[in-house]
């Protein structure tokens, strides 16, 4: 398992959408019948939305290694997962499978998007003064356009299910946890976490979260969507996972993320099972940012 290459949602209104995701920064990369959104220079299309009644998470997309989908469909079967051609408008390779909430998984070949090389940081904080004879104000970007995609938070209604599907199925491996309310998730070494869950009473996208290149690409992000009329949560330092963030409410009740300095783990990362405040330091948390909003009908797709 190599990540979360992309994840799709119905919406109301595609033109909502289409103006939400520009202004956030995202590049947009239109399909026939459904409007796709990915990173600058991006090849995968990492968030694709479908027109339909109510806003919902409607797929999650993950990359495997080549040549291991026919292993992954033998485990599904094994497991009693029934396989599926991709449901319409959805389309592209691999496998396709519901997840015990009935969300639509997609196994592809591939790994994440790394996105375009970032400069090297070079703040003047802490021991470290790489930053000499060149003045920071010159440099700060007057919009932000995100690096990758790096993790989406998903709620689901059965925590216990959820994480014995992905990580014993699917072969996610456990970061942390807090007790039964929410658990982070990576798939290799790397980012802390890549994917996570939050119980609710029913499925939802809690949010997804994207790396931007600097702390001033994060506040001119948020500066820039405030602007927009979308006023979020931020900046605040994480407790699980430690990293800078600055949460945007999109237009129907999920969130999406900026981020920087995410902790990085290795195959030596023990997971644990503790509390953790969701924030270390960061302005009171909008009530908003814990309710499930998303429809309780059925899957649209
Ligand atoms: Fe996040």
């Amino acid at each position: 398992m190599n990540g979360v290459l992309g994840y799709g949602m119905t919406v109301p209104s595609l033109e909502v959408a289409d103006g939400f995701f520009r202004s956030f920064g995202l590049t947009p990369q239109e399909g026939p019948r459904t409007l796709g959104f990915g990173c600058e220079g991006a090849e995968q299309e990492q968030v694709t939305l479908v027109e339909a009644r109510h806003k919902k998470v409607a797929h999650i997309s993950f990359g495997v290694d080549e040549g291991r989908l026919v292993e992954f469909g033998t485990r599904l079967e094994a497991h009693g997962v029934k396989l599926h051609d991709a449901p319409k408008p959805l389309e592209g390779p691999g496998l396709w499978f519901r997840d015990p909430d009935g969300l639509w998984v997609n196994l592809r070949e591939g790994r994440p998007d790394p996105g375009v090389p970032m400069p090297e940081s070079d703040m003047n904080v802490g021991s470290s003064r790489p930053r000499i004879d060149r003045a920071a104000w010159q440099h700060v970007p007057s919009r932000t356009r995100p690096h990758r995609l790096g993790h989406v938070l998903l709620y689901v209604s059965d925590l216990a299910a959820a994480e014995r599907f992905y990580g014993e199925v699917l072969g996610f491996r456990l970061s942390d946890r807090t007790g039964r309310i929410l658990s982070f998730w990576h798939a290799r070494p790397g980012d802390h976490h890549v994917f996570g869950f939050v119980q609710s009473t029913h499925p939802g996208l809690h949010h997804s979260s994207w790396e931007v290149p600097s702390l001033d690409a994060l506040m001119i992000g948020k500066q820039h969507m405030d602007e927009q009329g979308h006023p979020g949560w931020g900046l605040g330092r994480h407790g699980l996972g430690s990293n800078l963030f600055t949460y945007v409410p999109d237009p129907w009740g999920s969130w999406i993320e900026y981020f920087i300095d995410i902790d990085q783990i290795s195959d030596a990362w023990e997971p644990r099972d503790l509390e953790c405040p969701a924030a270390m330091w960061a302005p009171r948390m909008p009530q908003s940012f814990v309710v499930n909003t998303e429809s309780t009908e059925g899957m649209e797709l």
